[in-house]
């Protein structure tokens, strides 16, 4: 597995590439890997001549500075895990590399940056935009994977590659769960052994929602889950919202028959967790 630190190191192997017919998928990541991100990469493998996984602590996507000082950054154990599943190609920038001169483009995507994740982290969306164009440009894939945990941010990218005219298809990827259900993060290692046990709560709030929603209206399937997690006292809600599964507009009133997305932000400590559920009538 080759490891490469530069852009023009990596924008030549992945030319290089192309120009044999060689088709390239793409895993970005910020690293402290987990089962989640393997999975991406060996669906990648399975599809594609080379694999190539980016791993960069992104700074301008963290609209908290204390989250980006406390990022996990595992690149020993990463690089291990990556070999072992065949990983072709690891791209690991450092900060000045990637960002030799200040960041001021700002994209606008509409409604889908002013719900849930961008409402409560201004600019993050903008910051996770930029650096997805810059790692697209450099490692020039076909096929680029992102799991579906982080739904808002996959409906973005999804936006992005239609802003920027790009030709690269994006391969949203099942979220993977712990036994217990509780979505693999990379912030799960952050929780105390008791915040990890009591961590499965969020998934099994939203199975009983997903039950509840066939029969009952959105407000109140919307105040049963604020109520349950407020009774939980290793919990604190941020958002819990059921949106539209393409615009992400909150959905309000009469149930549509399509299905929608159901998604949700809850602090344990200082750790944010995330999660979301299709719920069908
Ligand atoms: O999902 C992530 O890990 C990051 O937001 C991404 C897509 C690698 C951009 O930094």
């Amino acid at each position: 597995m080759k490891v490469i630190r530069t852009i023009s190191q990596m924008q030549a192997l992945s030319l290089a590439a192309r120009k044999t017919g060689k088709s390239i998928g793409f895993v970005p990541t910020m690293g402290a890997l987990h089962s989640g991100h393997l999975h991406l990469v060996e669906r990648a493998l399975a599809e594609n001549d080379i694999v190539v996984c980016s791993i960069f602590v992104n700074p301008i996507q963290f609209t908290n500075p204390g989250d980006l000082e406390k990022y996990p950054r595992t690149f020993g154990k990463d690089s291990v895990l990556l070999e072992a599943i065949g990983c072709d190609v690891v791209f690991y920038p450092d900060v000045a590399e990637m960002y030799p001169e200040p960041v001021t483009h700002t994209y606008d995507f509409g409604m889908l940056e002013k719900v849930m994740e961008g409402l409560y982290r201004a600019g993050h969306f903008n910051g996770v935009a930029i650096v997805v164009k810059k790692l697209f440009d450099i490692v020039l894939p076909h096929k680029a994977y992102f799991g579906e945990k982080d739904y808002q941010q996959l409906a973005v990218i999804q936006s992005l590659v239609k802003l920027e005219s790009m030709d690269i298809e994006i391969i949203p990827c099942p979220i993977v769960r712990e036994p217990d259900g509780l979505a693999m993060s990379s912030r799960n290692a952050r929780l105390t052994p008791e915040q990890r046990k009591a961590a499965p709560f969020i998934f099994e709030t939203l199975v009983k929602a997903a039950q509840l929603y066939k029969s009952r209206s959105v407000e109140l399937v919307i105040d049963t889950v604020c109520e349950s997690i407020a009774a939980n006292p290793d919990m604190e809600l941020e958002y819990f919202e059921i949106s539209d599964t393409e615009t992400l507009a909150p959905i309000r009133g009469e149930k549509p028959h399509r299905p929608v997305v159901a998604c949700i932000a809850v602090y344990m400590g200082q750790v944010r967790l995330i999660d979301n559920m299709i719920f069908n009538l």
